[in-house]
């Protein structure tokens, strides 16, 4: 296996793929970054670079300045023969498909040298699943980075039915080396570990709101208030879009067949009816000014507040 990760090449550079490149090549990685799809790299971090501005420019793994550094760094070629040649470390991250990521994987062993580590950054695929394409399931491994990664510094490390405590050490070293946090996932688990967290989240508003127990924006009123954040869960899932959130929700009932995993008709008949959150303008909330941002959505702190 790699002594040192010195250098890393991405297989795939859509929106995570770019991010991953970008934030390597920040925290002074060699980067070299291949997609079939020439201009794919550019069009996914101008898309970003737009988000992060929005956004004030400041996160907690990369402000802007440092992203645009970062974004002249990564080498770009057409060959993923040339991407992967003397990586140590190759990150895939082409779409959530597993007889692409099973090919991809192949491909990538066939070409990069021996001790290369190979991870995935599938959401929802384990390694085990794809180690088999390789003559070295004992290098591969699952890096789950988290959307946005400028603004989310969390990646799950995941290991296979035959990955090398070498390899997970290495997976963790690095992923703190990048400024992230490892979220370590000691046995495997469908949605790793955050992920989970949030899901479990997502799996009980969505029944509290279409069973009719509740208001959504009484969920997200005290969600905002318990965490301190701007939104909450309904909020959150529709800037992530309805139709993404539908599809997660599916796959974790494929995965445990329980009826209660089951996603909620209501949010089908949203996704049916192009109702996919921000953007298309109309998710639990209407678009561009959703009523949680309205300044009395939360109700002004009283008199007591300023004792
Ligand atoms: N989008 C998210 O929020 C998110 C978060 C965490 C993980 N992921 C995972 O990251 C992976 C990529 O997702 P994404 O949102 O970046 O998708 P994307 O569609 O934005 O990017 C995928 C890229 O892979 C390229 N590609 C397709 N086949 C290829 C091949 N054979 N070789 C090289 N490049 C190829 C495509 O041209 C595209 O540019 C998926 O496995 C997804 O589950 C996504």
């Amino acid at each position: 296996m790699a002594e040192k990760i010195e250098k890393v090449a991405v297989v795939g550079m859509g929106i995570l793929g770019a991010q991953i490149a970008v934030q390597a090549a920040c925290y002074g990685y060699q980067v070299c970054g291949f997609d079939q799809v020439e201009g794919s790299f550019a069009k996914a971090s101008q898309g970003l670079l737009q988000a992060l501005a929005a956004g004030g420019g400041k996160g907690p793994v990369m402000g802007l300045a440092a992203w645009k550094e970062g974004l002249k760094k990564v080498k770009l070629t057409s060959s993923l023969e040339q991407a992967v040649a003397d990586a140590d470390l190759v990150i895939e991250a082409v779409p959530e498909n597993l007889e692409l990521k099973r090919k991809v994987f192949a491909q990538i062993d066939a070409l990069a040298p021996a001790p290369a580590i190979l991870a995935t950054n599938s959401s929802s695929i384990p390694i085990s699943k794809i180690e088999g394409a390789t003559q070295r399931p004992q290098q591969c491994l699952n890096l789950h980075f988290y959307f946005p990664i400028m603004g989310m510094n969390l990646i799950d490390v995941m290991g296979g039915s035959q990955t090398s405590e070498q390899t997970m050490q290495a997976g963790i070293a690095w992923t703190r080396s990048i400024g992230c946090i490892p979220l370590l996932v000691k046995k495997e688990i469908f949605g790793f570990c955050f992920n989970r967290i949030w899901r479990a989240v997502k799996r009980e508003v969505l029944h509290m709101w279409a069973d009719g127990f509740v208001d959504l924006e009484d969920v997200d009123r005290a969600w905002m208030v318990f965490t301190g954040m701007p939104y909450g869960p309904f909020g959150l899932m529709d800037q992530v879009g309805l139709d993404v959130i539908y599809n997660v929700e599916l796959s974790y009932f494929g995965d445990s067949q329980d009826p209660r995993d089951r996603p909620p008709e209501a949010l089908q008949a949203m996704v049916e009816r192009g109702h996919l959150g921000f953007k298309t303008g109309k998710g639990f909330y209407d678009y561009p000014n959703p009523a949680y941002k309205d300044p009395g959505f939360l109700p002004p702190a009283g008199p007591a507040a300023s004792d």
